[in-house]
């Protein structure tokens, strides 16, 4: 597990105004590599005042930026797309070094955030309004669409290219101006985003990051919720941070859009194409060590194909190679940081304590690393049945009939994702239809593109992002009236 490269940090100010800047007081946070615990950045601990300025900045700067041609805006997002194109393995690399995966996750997770500006750049272009027949015989309707303003916008830790691109890809296509948080865990992806999308020629204001750890982030995030010239927050986090981003919106009535979290469902059917089946959950599970919030978290297997399954999807498993990303075949790297190591190490030890069967893995290993783990005999009261173990564990149920599948898989106050394998087309349509969840996989086990509408239901959040969709939420609809014709 010895690391080999050193990693060029291209960027470690945050950004106002056009400017990369410290903070206020000089603080600064340490960005460090979860593999070795090894700094590789001091980034700038903001608070308020910095992330006032930054609004304010971004107030300044929307209406000129809205004032352009859609061409223009295309042409700008196209510009940024191609520069991190330029630049996608270096950024692939300082992907996994401050979040930890794989480079092949990492280089997979850098051409899903490319496809994000080069999507919306094309959509930039597709903003129409409409007419409506009038209630009058002198009057005409319009429809227009606006930009909503200045938007808030605060990125989670496990998908440090992507979720900055999803959100503020659109919002900069549909003029408005972002002020963004990124995670503590990785703000150097955000800020190396952020300088290409300057050298891009993203105007000065249009695009702010707002750096802060821990400490800092209930300030940050305190002040985009508060300000009332912030119009939209969009967040991708836990259910729980979203519930008290939602409260603390609400006196300012704030648009929001929250990819929260999620406890997807896998369920293989006994008419499934077990080879395919296999190979969909190894994705669905183990894809960024199962850090992801649309990661297969609860496994529901027919008994008429449950041993079959579960060994031959052990066996995948345990082949799984854990290791930092310098090494060229690693599959699973570590975890983010202790807490979610120990609530891995927690879920199985709780359910092997309570009966389950390990096939597969079930060892933590140095650091935050641990081994790919599928458990067998899992019921609804160990703790991997009803949380989010964010993970690379498998815990599989054993189910007869459809009915019941269906009742358990929507046992759950959340409503993210969810995957099945059936090679009968009806079922297909009837369980499709019935899993309440925003997005479903039907006989594949990977649904993240730039070009579907991604996000929940229930619980697990509100709007969409990605897909021609996805611009919507950075739109408001005004109408005229024009009367007097
Ligand atoms: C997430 O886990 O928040 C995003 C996952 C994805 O876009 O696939």
């Amino acid at each position: 597990m010895e690391m080999t490269s050193t990693v060029v940090v291209p960027q470690d100010r945050a950004l106002i105004d056009g400017k990369f800047v410290g903070s206020d007081s000089g603080a600064t946070f340490p960005v460090t590599d979860p593999a070795t615990g090894r700094v590789l950045a001091e980034v700038p601990q903001m608070g308020e005042a910095e992330t006032r300025r930054a609004i304010e900045a971004a107030q300044a700067a929307q209406p000129a930026w809205a004032e352009r041609t859609a061409r223009d805006r295309s042409k700008i997002l196209d510009r940024w797309a191609a520069l991190l194109t330029e630049k996608s393995e270096e950024l692939a690399v300082l992907l996994s070094a401050e979040n930890g995966k794989p480079l092949s996750d990492s280089r997979a997770e850098v051409a899903y955030a490319i496809g994000f500006v080069d999507f919306f750049a094309a959509e930039a272009r597709r903003v129409y309004g409409e007419t409506i027949p009038a209630h009058r015989t002198d009057t005409r309707i319009l429809v227009l669409k606006q930009p909503v303003g200045v938007v808030g916008a605060i990125t989670p830790w496990n998908f440090p290219a992507a979720m900055v691109t999803r959100k503020s890809a659109p919002a900069i296509a549909a003029g408005c101006a972002v002020v963004l948080k990124p995670a503590e865990q990785t703000p150097l992806c955000a800020l190396a985003i952020a300088e290409l999308a300057v050298e891009a020629g993203v105007p000065a204001g249009v695009l702010n990051i707002v750096t802060g750890d821990d400490a800092a982030a209930p300030t940050i995030g305190g002040e985009l919720c508060a300000n009332p010239v912030v119009r939209q927050l969009t967040f991708t986090g836990s259910t729980e941070v979203g519930r008290i981003l939602a409260a603390q919106c609400a006196p300012t009535v704030k648009r929001m859009t929250l990819e929260l979290g999620g406890n997807a469902a896998f369920v293989v059917f006994e008419d499934a194409d077990l080879d395919a089946a296999v190979e969909g959950a190894i994705t669905a599970k183990f894809r960024h060590g199962g850090q992801s919030c649309v990661g297969a978290n609860r496994f529901f297997v027919h008994d008429a194909v449950y041993e079959d399954f579960a060994h031959r999807f052990a066996e995948r498993a345990a082949a799984l190679r854990v290791a930092p990303y310098t090494d060229p075949d690693s599959n699973l790297g570590p975890l983010i940081d202790t807490q979610g190591f120990e609530k891995v190490r927690a879920h199985v030890a709780d359910a092997l304590a309570h009966g389950a069967r390990l096939l597969a893995g079930g060892h933590a290993l140095e650091g935050t690393f641990h081994e790919a783990t599928v458990l067998a005999d899992v019921t609804i009261d160990m703790l991997i049945s009803h949380e989010e173990t964010f993970g690379p564990v498998a815990g599989l149920f054993r189910f007869g009939t459809e009915a019941e599948v269906i009742d358990a898989v929507n046992n759950t106050e959340y409503g993210l994702a969810s995957y099945f394998y059936t090679r009968d087309n009806s079922r297909a349509w009837r369980v499709g239809e019935a899993i309440e969840a925003g997005m479903i996989g039907v006989n594949t086990g990977f649904i993240s593109v730039e070009s579907v509408p991604f996000g929940g239901v229930k619980q697990s959040g509100m709007g969409r992002e990605g897909s021609h969709h996805g611009i919507e939420e950075f739109l408001e609809m005004k109408y005229l009236a024009l009367g007097g014709i």
